[in-house]
């Protein structure tokens, strides 16, 4: 038991990564049954009712916790946060934006705030604001960054050495060396996305997993959206986003996720993934992934 498995109530400190539509109820469930803890995602959640058919979905499936990550864009924040007060959840990632507002809000309804921060500065912020814990999220990591960020081999010590509340490690980890350096580094605990992606019971297409399998650790770019970027498998279409050939709007769209992601058009939307994706060569249950990064 560490600082992260007693506040969190699970046996490894392992947390799934917020990953939009592709964390189903039942990836949720098995990182929480395997001793990691499963997390909703609900950056585009735009009915409350859909979050409390997700959480309640993932209790049939599990009795052990689980959280959700709460993005700070959503409008409907103060609503979702209800919800998952209501339905029990002991902890929540914030990220996407200030936090200032989002901890309180938490803390009024019981619940730990764990921050998301590219930055060692914005790490002293969020504890000056109250945050329980920190996920530092190094460059190399799937989805969405800002423009100023630093790798995780550099960022999680420089954090682990100015915050006193527990730090978890992001990006890059994807199996038992990554899993053991984050500790080595300072962290007390591990925050994996695109490791999870390619495992059975991710919801993800085939194609997404496949993709992620054949991929090198050379195999993402970074998309530039003008506020933020994302990091994506090196598709023909990242490419040519990278390049302004293609539209971004069409290919960021609910339809393009829903067509990619969950049908295996990879032409059809851009496929966020991290530089670890160069690491991985199997689709395993999420059992066996989670005892690989503890065991193996
Ligand atoms: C497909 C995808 C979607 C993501 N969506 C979110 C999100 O909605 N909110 C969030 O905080 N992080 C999001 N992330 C980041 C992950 O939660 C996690 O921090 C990151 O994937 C860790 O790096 P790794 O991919 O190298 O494991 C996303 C990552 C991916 C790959």
């Amino acid at each position: 038991m560490n600082a992260m498995t007693e506040m969190l109530g699970c046996q490894h400190p392992i947390i799934l990564g917020a990953m939009g539509v592709i964390c189903n109820p039942e990836l949720v469930a098995a990182v929480s049954e395997a001793g990691g803890y499963g997390l909703l995602a609900t950056a585009f959640v735009q009915d409350v009712d859909v979050l409390r058919g997700q959480i309640q979905e993932t209790k049939k499936l599990t009795g052990n916790p689980f959280g959700a990550n709460i993005f700070a864009m959503n409008s409907l924040v103060p609503e979702l946060i209800d919800i998952l007060a209501e339905e029990g959840v002991n902890a929540v990632t914030v990220s996407g934006g200030s936090p200032k507002e989002i901890i309180p809000m938490l803390h009024e309804k019981k619940m730990k705030a764990i921050v998301v921060v590219p930055t060692a500065d914005v790490a002293r912020k969020a504890e000056a604001l109250g945050a329980d814990a920190i996920v530092a999220e190094g460059s190399e990591s799937g989805g969405m960054q800002g423009f100023k960020g630093a790798s995780t081999l550099v960022l999680v010590p420089a954090v682990a050495d100015l915050v006193k509340i527990p730090v978890i490690a992001a990006g890059g980890i994807g199996d038992s060396r990554g899993y053991k350096a984050a500790f080595a580094l300072g962290a007390q605990g591990v925050q994996i996305g695109t490791r999870f992606i390619a495992t059975k019971e991710c919801i993800a297409h085939n194609n997404y997993k496949d993709t992620i399998v054949e991929s090198q650790e050379t195999g993402t770019g970074l998309v530039d959206l003008g506020r933020f970027r994302i990091r994506a498998l090196q598709t023909k279409l990242v490419e040519g986003l990278i390049q302004g050939t293609e539209d971004t709007d069409k290919a960021f769209s609910g339809q393009a996720v829903e067509e990619s992601w969950l049908k295996g058009d990879i032409a059809a939307g851009v496929l966020p993934a991290g530089e670890v994706s160069g690491l991985i060569s199997s689709v395993p249950t999420v059992r066996e992934l989670i005892d690989e990064l503890v065991n193996g």
